[in-house]
């Protein structure tokens, strides 16, 4: 069966293209989703892409994640989180508590920023974490998802 790979967009990503460009690039929020759907299709999983500027949203979908991945429906999420990132306890431990896979993700690199985006606390509740690649940054992680996979199936 295809699995699906959620990719989870928190606040303000809806502005992508808009939005400081200079830091997160021309692209818009649906060039990424297109640009993920055709990877996924690459990888042959299902790309199910979502924003939110809420953080209950994104929770609820946490939740949701977690029983499908239970349900062997979902590969993990890749989730960029924006600033929810750096000030969200409840994020991470709606991922510990859904024991869900995810690839944290942020397109610009957020270590060579303001110190207060240094601080992540999906860090330590991911399985990895991609940033400073611009929305390519969405590609590589898909390639990283996909490799978490296979290498599920071979055990
Ligand atoms: C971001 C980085 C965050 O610090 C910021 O708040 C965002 C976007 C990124 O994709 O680079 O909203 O997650």
């Amino acid at each position: 069966m295809m699995k699906t790979v959620l990719i989870l967009n928190g606040p303000n990503l809806n502005l992508l293209g808009q939005r400081e460009p200079a830091t997160y690039g021309l692209q818009t929020l649906d060039d990424v989703r297109q640009l993920c759907e055709h990877s996924c299709d690459q990888h042959q999983l299902r790309a199910d892409f979502r924003q939110s500027n809420h953080e209950g949203v994104l929770i609820d979908w946490i939740h949701e994640a977690g029983a499908a991945q239970a349900a062997g429906q979902v590969a993990g999420v890749i989730l960029n989180a924006g600033a929810y990132t750096h000030t969200s306890i409840a994020i991470a431990d709606a991922i510990k508590g859904a024991q869900l896979r995810v690839i944290e993700l942020h397109i610009s690199n957020v270590h060579a920023r303001e110190s207060f985006r240094h601080q992540s606390y999906i860090s330590a509740v991911a399985a990895g974490v991609m940033f400073g690649f611009g929305t390519q940054g969405y590609v590589l992680a898909i390639a990283a998802m996909a490799h978490l996979t296979q290498c599920d199936q071979r055990i």
